[in-house]
């Protein structure tokens, strides 16, 4: 019965994706919470950790006793979520550094200094998004979301493989998103050269590709003890989605989840022993169906050649 009302949750997206569908699923979850003191000796990384549902993640890694580095591309607005977050837990180990993950040269730097200062790394989430008005470059002229999205990820995470291979059972997440639904993968346009240029187009894609590399990213990293998953939140009250779709935000604010309940699954997918199953789209702490659309289902060649387009451009070994 609970299992048939998550379904139906899940297919009728809208009160699947907000409090509604979280509310009710949680009322299964309870001794399935992480336990107090879950993430102790472990170090997590979070990406855009100053705002939203990646602060949120961050305050949950560093209440549940992980050194948490808060990965920002501002240090003022880095600086005050830190102070927010010792607040909310006092005497917390949170610390900041600095990655624009959209810049390889700060993505270097910044796996570089975590390199430095840890030596390794347990909880990987690449959080970090943005839903751009018009197309934007990076410095390396890679169209803005596929570099915050999949290419960013893709370089730290490579950077990063030492570190979280000698944690033992480390774990990647990607905050993917359900609007990625809408979407197949750009294999003939990754950097969103031709038509009339969308935001919500490029971020769908660009989260697109965030769910279909994560099971070959978990396969290359597997036998190092390395496993990948990749969520969606639902709708969340931030100041992300209030910025970016404004409309849409302020008609579905009282049915949003709060960035906590956003932050769930993340939470949940690092903290859970044994490791959930890797390689997998989860969404309120269960793996959920990766296309809805026949148009957005890709054959495996197409798949692969995305794939390597986006490591060579990453400039990430990990074929
Ligand atoms: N809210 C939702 O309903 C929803 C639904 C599905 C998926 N998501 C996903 O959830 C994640 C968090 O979004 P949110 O809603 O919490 O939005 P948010 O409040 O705007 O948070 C996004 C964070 O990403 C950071 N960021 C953007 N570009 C970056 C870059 N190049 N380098 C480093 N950090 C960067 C932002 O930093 P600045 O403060 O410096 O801009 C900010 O901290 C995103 O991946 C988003 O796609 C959200």
């Amino acid at each position: 019965m609970i299992r048939a009302v998550d379904t139906l949750l899940d297919r009728t997206i809208v009160p699947g994706y907000t409090r509604l569908g979280f509310h009710l699923r949680r009322t299964c979850w309870t001794r399935d919470d992480p336990a107090a003191g879950a993430l102790r000796g472990r170090t997590a990384m979070v990406t855009g950790a100053n705002s939203g549902i990646g602060k949120s993640i961050a305050t949950r890694f560093a209440a549940l006793g992980a050194a948490t580095v808060l990965a920002v591309r501002d240090l003022d607005r880095g600086g005050r979520a830190r102070r927010e977050i010792l607040d909310a837990v006092p005497g917390a180990d949170v610390e900041l550094a600095q990655c624009d993950v959209a810049e390889p040269a700060s993505v270097d730097a910044c796996a570089d200094a975590l390199a430095r200062d840890h030596g390794t790394l347990d909880v990987l989430v690449h959080n970090a998004g943005v839903l751009p008005i018009d197309r934007t470059e990076n410095s390396a002229g890679h169209e803005l979301t596929l570099a915050t999205h999949v290419l960013g990820p893709l370089r730290l995470t490579d950077r990063l493989t030492p570190l979280l291979a000698s944690a033992g059972d480390a774990r990647i997440i990607f905050v993917a998103s359900g609007g990625m639904y809408a979407q197949p993968l750009p294999v003939r346009d990754p950097e969103y050269r031709r038509g009339e240029y969308r935001g919500a187009t490029a971020y769908a894609r660009t989260k697109r590709m965030q769910v279909a590399f994560a099971p070959l990213l978990d396969g290359r990293l597997a036998d190092q003890g390395v496993s990948v998953h990749s969520m969606h939140p639902g709708w969340v009250d931030t100041p992300g989605i209030s910025a970016a779709l404004p409309r849409f935000s302020s008609a579905l604010r009282p049915a949003m989840r709060t960035a906590d309940e956003g932050a769930d699954t993340a939470v949940w997918l690092a903290t859970t022993t044994p490791s959930p199953m890797s390689g997998h789209f989860w969404h309120d702490r269960r793996i959920r169906h990766e296309h809805y659309l026949r148009h957005t289902r890709y054959p495996e060649d197409h798949l692969l050649s995305l794939w390597s387009y986006c490591l060579d451009e990453a400039g990430a070994g990990l074929h």
